[in-house]
């Protein structure tokens, strides 16, 4: 019943997203800042595929995996006995296509530090390290099953500075926020609440500056995610909220009007 419900929802947030969506060529974007990044930054779509190619093909070799491991969804705060790896890459990875934008964006902004709400198999944290090899990278998982998995593939990969942290969000912020300073970009990705992400949202805030970045997932997977898309917007520091449907990304510019703009890619 509350898939339905969501399912509904969401093929209504996306008509309305569709009304006001700009495209690639920038037309509309008044802003200078938000017209280089989606005209420069984040059209370099074959590059991002070339670079990324190494995580795809470890991404379906995951999807063929059909080992089981046993799953906490913090997130939606339910059990699952055990589940397919296979499954987890269909249910909960980024997409290539999101992982362009994420490569893109990470490697344009060249953060000190990349904090990471929701590891999963690893495969975003994965492109973060490739697009940023210099940034500290922090990245919190609340399985340890999945956390076992995550580390595998960094290790199959070769990178061995990634900070994996296995625990829950709530228990593992207060330790990690002393160690964020700007510039930052934070990937929350885990826990699809209204409370839940307000809350990490005005807590990763606080140390937030004009170099840093927030991406927050599935802004309109429902009622409370929209709820909570909206009231991170009203935030006096969301200065540019961009709205790609499946994820919002934050920057905080001073002097400049408040602008929200719905982007397609
Ligand atoms: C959507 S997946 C992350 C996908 C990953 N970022 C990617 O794109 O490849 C979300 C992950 O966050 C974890 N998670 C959800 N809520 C959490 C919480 N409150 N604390 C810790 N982990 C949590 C889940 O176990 C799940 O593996």
């Amino acid at each position: 019943m509350l898939a339905v419900r969501h399912y509904g929802q969401r093929i209504e947030a996306f008509l309305r997203f569709l009304c006001h969506a700009k495209g690639r060529r920038g037309h509309g974007i008044h802003s200078p800042f938000v017209f280089h990044l989606v005209t420069e930054v984040l059209s370099n779509n074959r590059d991002a595929a070339t670079e990324l190619k190494p995580i795809e093909q470890l991404r379906r070799l995951l999807a063929a995996d059909k080992r089981t491991v046993k799953n906490y969804d913090l997130g939606a705060g339910n059990w699952s006995q055990s589940i397919r790896v296979g499954d987890i890459v269909k249910k909960s990875v980024s997409s290539p296509k999101k992982l362009q934008v994420l490569f893109q964006l990470a490697r344009y902004l060249q953060p000190n530090i990349i904090l990471e709400l929701g590891t999963s198999l690893g495969i975003s944290t994965l492109a973060f390290a490739r697009a940023c090899p210099q940034s500290q990278i922090i990245t919190i998982e609340g399985s340890p099953d999945i956390a076992k998995l995550a580390e595998e593939n960094f290790g199959k990969m070769g990178v061995a500075s990634i900070d994996l942290r296995v625990g829950s969000f709530d228990q593992l912020l207060p330790e990690i926020m002393p160690l964020i300073s700007p510039p930052f970009l934070v990937y929350l990705d885990g826990n699809h609440r209204y409370a839940a992400t307000v809350n990490y949202f005005n807590t990763l805030i606080e140390p937030f500056d004009t170099r840093s970045c927030m991406i927050i997932d599935d802004i309109h997977w429902s009622t409370e995610m929209e709820k909570a898309w909206q009231e991170i917007c009203l935030h006096p520091k969301s200065t540019f909220c961009l709205d790609f449907f499946y994820f919002g990304i934050i920057f905080f510019r001073e002097n400049t009007v408040k602008t929200h703009y719905c982007l397609r890619y």
